[in-house]
């Protein structure tokens, strides 16, 4: 079984242009649940699908490297959706999946795996699944993140600051 260590390894073994990318920046700034940035989302999402993938032994039936690099970019949408509807909110989970995409198309050459799975994160919310297993893993391990960063929250915890960075109006 992979460590928490071997994960992370992994996820910037297969994403280090992604991670690295100058658009990652506004990534950085915009906070995605309570203190917890879009970023740093992100990158819990990509470790999360990884170790369920592992934990699961799905490794015959998985490309990680897809895997990984549709997790990095599932939110890819690069605004803050607080703000983003004058407040109002109700749109973003419905239109976000397919602006991400918009967006990892225009940095980054992506095979089928990762755009389908980019685009259908939202399942259930939005009407159409995933089509790949990938895609599955990076919907699970977005729900589990988000309801723990959730969690996390209303508990204040203040360590997850480390990547929310400079954006403190948030
Ligand atoms: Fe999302
Ligand atoms: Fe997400």
């Amino acid at each position: 079984m992979l460590t928490r260590n071997q994960i992370r390894a992994l996820v910037n073994e297969h994403g280090h242009d992604i991670i690295e990318h100058e658009h990652m920046h506004i990534e950085r700034g915009c906070y995605q649940h309570g203190c917890i940035t879009t970023f740093a989302h992100s990158i819990r999402v990509a470790c999360l699908a990884v170790w369920f993938a592992d934990r699961l032994r799905l490794w015959d039936r998985v490309d990680l490297r897809s895997l990984i690099r549709a997790a990095l970019l599932h939110d890819y949408f690069l605004y803050d959706w607080h703000d983003w509807d004058d407040g109002d909110h109700r749109l973003h989970g419905f239109t976000h999946g397919r602006t991400a995409l918009r967006n990892a198309l225009r940095d980054f050459r992506l095979n089928a795996i990762e755009r389908d799975s980019i685009a259908h994160h939202m399942f259930p919310m939005t009407p159409t699944p995933p089509s790949y297993i990938e895609g599955y893993l990076v919907t699970v391990a977005d729900k589990v993140s988000a309801t723990r960063e959730t969690i996390s929250l209303k508990r204040f915890n203040r360590p997850a600051l480390a990547h929310g960075a400079e954006h403190a109006g948030k």
